[in-house]
């Protein structure tokens, strides 16, 4: 493990083992609090006045070669299977990849942790372009989340991107969606098709995995029994929506147990018709910002 112990802020920001015996920081700032692990730069954790905005799964791995299951996996360069390679890790490397910590900074209401990760030999081998993810989390009445990238190559690359955010919710069979009304998705558990929401909240009554393209708008995901949530965004282009329903969410060792109906994936993204081209030297911004909204 790295010797972090100069980025730590007596009060506000501790580092130390998490599960797994993987390296993690713990977040307290007036009411919120937030769990960061430097394994795939996973949120995995943020409560606010005591209520758990995200969901993280009680059977996830923590393990350096898997995803954490729940909190906000950070997806980058691909999203879901590559391309043309299937033997490639789904959802690309950034989410399994250790990443640095470079910096921490607090106010009286706000944390601040900066975490880095470059090209290596390793991500070289997977993706054969050199960048720099520059990834800051805000934790404070909200949680703010910047996803910066460079391209530090001397030829154009593109790339997806995701903040994979799981969110709590009292039983996913009784939300619903605002934000999503009149806008196209590809629907991934109908082989792709393109259809287009109707003019109303999505409301999820089976397994559902959508990729919303062309759509920069917030969502608010409201819950009669619990307290609402907004996604609010900027930079992003494409949203998911996703719940694998039972028998899919039973299959999956690390989110079995009767989990999945208290979580819907709101997923701020660039995918599909909105990846991202960049020219050398050049760098895009993506945030996300999640917040319980106040009655
Ligand atoms: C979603 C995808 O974002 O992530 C789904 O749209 C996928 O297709 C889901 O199943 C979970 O992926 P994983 O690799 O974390 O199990």
């Amino acid at each position: 493990m790295n010797d972090y112990t100069q980025f730590e802020i007596p009060g506000v920001i501790t580092i130390g083992e998490g599960e797994g015996g993987l390296q993690k920081l713990e977040v307290k700032i007036a009411e919120a609090e937030a769990t960061i692990y430097l394994h795939g730069a996973t949120v995995t954790r943020y409560d606010v006045a005591g209520q758990a905005i995200l969901f993280c799964s009680r059977t996830s791995r923590y393990d350096r070669a898997k995803a954490i299951r729940g909190g906000v996996p950070l997806i980058f360069p691909w999203f879901g299977p590559h391309p043309n390679d299937a033997t490639l890790p789904q959802h690309g490397f950034a989410r399994t990849a250790l990443w640095e910590l470079i910096a921490t900074e607090a106010t009286e209401r706000c944390a601040t942790v900066i975490l880095s990760l470059s090209a290596s030999a390793e991500t070289l081998a997977l993706w054969p372009h050199d960048f720099v993810l520059t990834y800051t989390i805000h934790v404070g009445n909200d949680l703010e989340m910047t996803l910066d990238v460079v391209n530090r190559s001397d030829t154009p690359f593109t790339f997806d991107e995701a903040l994979h955010t799981y969110l709590t919710v009292s039983d996913v069979q009784h939300i619903c969606i605002t934000g999503l009304e009149n806008t196209e998705y590809y629907d991934k558990v109908d082989g792709f098709a393109r259809k287009r929401q109707a003019d109303s909240p999505v409301r999820l009554a089976g397994e559902t995995d959508r990729l919303f393209i062309d759509t920069d708008a917030n969502c608010r995901i409201l819950d009669a029994a619990r307290i609402d949530i907004e996604v609010a965004k900027s930079g992003s282009h494409s949203t998911v929506v996703w719940n694998p329903w039972e028998e899919k969410a039973e299959a999956l060792a690390d989110l079995s147990g009767g989990q999945w109906s208290g979580f819907v994936c709101v997923e701020t993204v660039n995918a599909a018709d909105n990846a991202i081209a960049l020219e050398p030297g050049a760098s895009h911004s993506m945030t996300a910002i999640i917040a319980p909204i106040a009655d």
